[in-house]
């Protein structure tokens, strides 16, 4: 009998990515479960981006210790494990192995040694052509890079995943198509800066940029609709923008990450763009494509942000008025170049007044956005059962959507009309 896996996945969509490529090079050996009590092998994907999750890591290990079954072996994956390294033993002595962020394709080899420990970021896992696993039968998800060569003063990322390398796009195409020949019709392209991709590959001479990606990929049969997360606003070239807006298979959803609207905060961020050419590349997509949502992730408080700075973001929401909004308060991480402006860091309660002034407003935006879309018909592909007789699936760009039905309609797209739309879910009819 095959024995059963546990799997805790925390943080972004590379993580739910990686957590897949898990299952999939264990699939032979292991079954799913939702009880911990049952599981021979508890996972923890773990994200170090902010320091809440991180100091939650060793309440968790603590509590699975108590649940697991005597044998059961406990794993700490993903960027906490590249980060703290065998630090992880030390403070959780239960903990079996650990392996970071790009080293999950060693899991096979982790389970069977005792405390072993992987956590290369230099580790080449670009031309690894792993088994596939999918949670979802309707959508795919597909690394295309790994890594990131940006190093904003913020940001922990590099630290835990390496450089940047491009994956061979033969490999990202033969993906692609085993999950379309496999009914899927969406596919979510992933990687730290998307419209990056093919600046670097570890052994390829492939000349091919993001552009031509999706151009490749939108030529698969049975690909409906790709989304991708995360571009950079600074790669936001004429030519991105142009692929974005006119190929058909493109859902018009698009990540911005803004992080602050202050050019002088966005200097000290070293995020490479101004204030200006984010809103010239923000409006200019709206303004080419007329449905088009626009979500972002902002950080207040960064050091030495100024009322004035935070000012300067506000003003870049009542501009683009985005549609969905991750906001963050800045957190000091270990080794980034921020966590040493001791001298400028905000005082915890403007930190928070901030962050509630922005969360209000963006919801006040939102609330206008999501009224405006009753009596809309929007396209959705339904890919989640919900509980009370609900489907779910997204509209094209980007709408969580939710009709009365069941089974029958997962994998289709259908036209809905907007009769009550919510904040959270915009609620309709089959039209
Ligand atoms: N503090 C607060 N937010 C952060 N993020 C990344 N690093 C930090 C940090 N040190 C946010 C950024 C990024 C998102 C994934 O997390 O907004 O885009
Ligand atoms: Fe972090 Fe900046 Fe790279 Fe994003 S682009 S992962 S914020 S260093």
């Amino acid at each position: 009998m095959s024995k059963l896996l546990y799997i805790k996945t925390l943080g972004c969509a590379m993580n739910v990515r990686d957590s897949e490529h898990i299952i999939a090079e264990l699939q032979d050996e292991y079954t799913l479960t939702q009880d911990i009590s049952l599981a021979d092998l508890i996972l923890i994907n773990t994200c170090s981006v902010r320091e809440k999750p991180v100091h939650k890591l060793f309440s968790e290990i603590g509590a699975f210790v108590k649940e697991k079954k005597p044998n059961a072996k406990i794993g700490v994956c993903g960027c906490t494990a590249s980060h703290l390294g065998d630090e992880i033993f030390k403070k959780a002595p239960y903990v079996d192995f650990v392996l970071g962020a790009r080293n999950v394709s060693k899991i096979s080899q982790a389970i069977k040694k005792p405390k072993f420990i992987s956590i290369d970021i230099n580790n080449d896992e670009t031309t690894y052509d792993f088994n596939s696993y999918r949670s979802s039968p309707y959508k795919t998800y597909v690394n295309i890079m790994i890594g990131c060569d940006k190093k904003c003063t913020y940001c922990i990322v590099p630290q835990t995943r390496g450089d940047e390398l491009s994956i061979p796009s033969q490999i990202i195409l033969n993906e692609i198509k085993k999950a379309a020949d496999g009914g899927a019709k969406e596919v979510f392209l992933l990687g730290q800066n998307v419209n990056n991709y093919g600046k670097r590959f570890s052994s390829s001479h492939e000349k091919i940029n993001f552009s031509d990606l999706l151009k490749k990929i939108s030529d698969i049969n049975g690909i409906e609709r790709i989304r991708f997360t995360s571009p950079h606003p600074l790669h936001m070239d004429d030519k991105f923008i142009d692929v974005f807006v006119n190929n058909e298979k493109i859902c018009k959803s698009i990540h911005m990450p803004l992080q602050s609207g202050s050019t002088e905060i966005l200097k000290a961020m070293k995020r490479g763009y101004t204030k200006e050419w984010y809103l010239n590349r923000a409006m200019k997509i709206r303004s080419l494509c007329k449905d088009v949502t626009i979500s972002t992730d902002i950080i207040v408080a960064f050091p030495g942000e100024s009322d004035k700075d935070f000012e300067d973001t506000l003003d870049v929401m009542r501009e683009v008025r985005f549609e969905q909004i991750f906001s963050f308060k800045f957190s000091p991480r270990p080794l980034t170049v921020a966590a040493n402006m001791k001298d400028k860091f905000i005082e915890e309660s403007i930190a928070s007044n901030r962050l509630t002034t922005l969360q209000d407003y963006g919801n006040e935006i939102l609330d206008e956005i999501v009224l405006a879309q009753k009596d809309k018909t929007h396209k959705v592909y339904f890919d989640e059962l919900r509980s009370g007789g609900k489907v779910a699936g997204r509209s094209f760009n980007n709408f969580l959507v939710e009709v009365d039905g069941s089974e029958e309609l997962l994998g289709l797209t259908k036209d809905v009309l907007i009769t009550n739309p919510k904040r959270m879910v915009l609620n309709g009819k089959v039209q």
